[in-house]
């Protein structure tokens, strides 16, 4: 049987999850929503579904729908998740909200513990994960190939020039780095955060962040806003007492080095996954994947409480800049 899917804010990024629901045979994209009437009516006629101009509007309707991505953005790309999110979830709706989860660490614990509490399967757009290359290299650790890990550096950083908020650069984009490196070393314990504003920028568009992870593994994250182009977006390296890997843009190339040995492994576009524009794809694919096999909440891969994690090392990163000082992540208990 199909699932009803339905999309809440057809963007670029709304637009980007219904040409991948569009080519999933698992899924019918029944239902686009915009608070923009001309988005909503295009994306309706562009993929065959029916146009809302709220979510209170298409529950109202008694539309079914099995699941919706919540693709909106708002502050921080993220302050106008929590509405659409919470009157989904209210109504028994599995949801898969975009990055950051908020930029509001309450409201982003309101929506957790909703989903929660209602056993409704509840995902972020977590997507540098999601790639083969990625699951070879979790693989390797989890078999112990690179011996007991010692440290994780992760760079990440991009060209955008916008200058929303002192923090945009730390909230919007680092829930992707603090995800990835969560993925492969588990949870943070504490950080302390060093940041620089680039030429003629009022935003903190650069930074260093050093973490101590709770089994011990210490790692790096250079992260910037005035950098990428041509050096590409992401590097990822894992350094065990065996051997380590590096990742290079999440999906393109992964190398193996043993620490012993001067022969190396490299692996290109594992999968096929030639780049980071078809990790959608793959996360989405795994969200209706989990949907129809009946995952429980809890086994949710990418899930809201991953993405309130990656939020709630961004916020003690914040603090240790503000405070210079080394801060404990906050834990969160549901
Ligand atoms: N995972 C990734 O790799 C990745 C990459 C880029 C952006 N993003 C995230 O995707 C999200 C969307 O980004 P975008 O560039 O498409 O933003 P956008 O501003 O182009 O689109 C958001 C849309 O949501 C609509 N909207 C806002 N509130 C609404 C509501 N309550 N009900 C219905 N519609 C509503 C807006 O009218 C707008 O059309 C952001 O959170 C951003 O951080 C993720």
């Amino acid at each position: 049987m199909t699932l009803k899917i339905g999309i809440v804010g057809m963007g670029n990024i709304g637009n980007i999850h219904a040409q991948v629901y569009k080519e999933n045979p698992k899924v019918e994209l029944v239902a686009v929503c915009d608070i923009i009437k001309e988005r909503a009516d295009r994306a309706a006629e562009r993929y065959g579904a029916k146009a809302f101009y709220s979510v209170k509007e298409m529950l109202a309707s008694g539309i079914h729908l099995d699941a919706c991505s919540v693709t909106t953005a708002g502050k921080e790309n993220g302050g106008d998740h929590f509405i659409p999110t919470m009157e989904l979830l209210e109504a028994g709706i599995a949801v898969l909200g975009e990055k950051p989860i908020s930029n509001n660490i309450e409201e982003a614990k309101q929506m957790v513990a909703l989903a929660r509490k209602k056993k409704i399967p509840y995902a972020i757009n977590l997507n540098h994960r999601f790639t083969p290359a990625a699951r070879r290299a979790k693989q390797w650790v989890e078999e112990g190939r690179l011996g007991s890990i010692n440290m994780i550096n992760m760079r990440m950083w991009i060209n955008n020039p916008n200058e929303s908020s002192p923090w945009f650069h730390l909230r919007a984009l680092h829930p992707h780095s603090f995800d990835v490196m969560r993925y492969f070393c588990g949870d943070v314990k504490r950080v302390v955060a060093f940041m620089k504003k680039g030429e003629g920028r009022t935003i903190w568009s650069n930074t260093q962040v050093l973490l101590e992870f709770k089994n011990g593994v210490i790692g790096t994250l250079t992260g910037s806003y005035d950098a990428g182009g041509a050096f590409g977006l992401e590097r990822c390296e894992v350094v065990g007492s065996k051997g380590r890997f590096v990742l290079e843009e999440a999906c393109e190339h992964l190398h193996f080095y043993n620490r012993f040995s001067i022969e190396s492994e490299t692996y290109n576009y594992l999968g096929g996954m030639r780049s980071f524009s078809e990790t959608f794809k793959d996360r989405i694919g795994v969200w209706i994947d989990q949907l129809s096999s009946g995952a429980s909440y809890e086994e949710i891969d990418g899930s809201g409480l991953d993405g309130l994690k990656a939020q709630l090392i961004i916020e003690a990163a914040i603090k240790s800049w503000e405070t210079g000082s080394i801060v404990e992540v906050e834990e969160v208990e549901f």
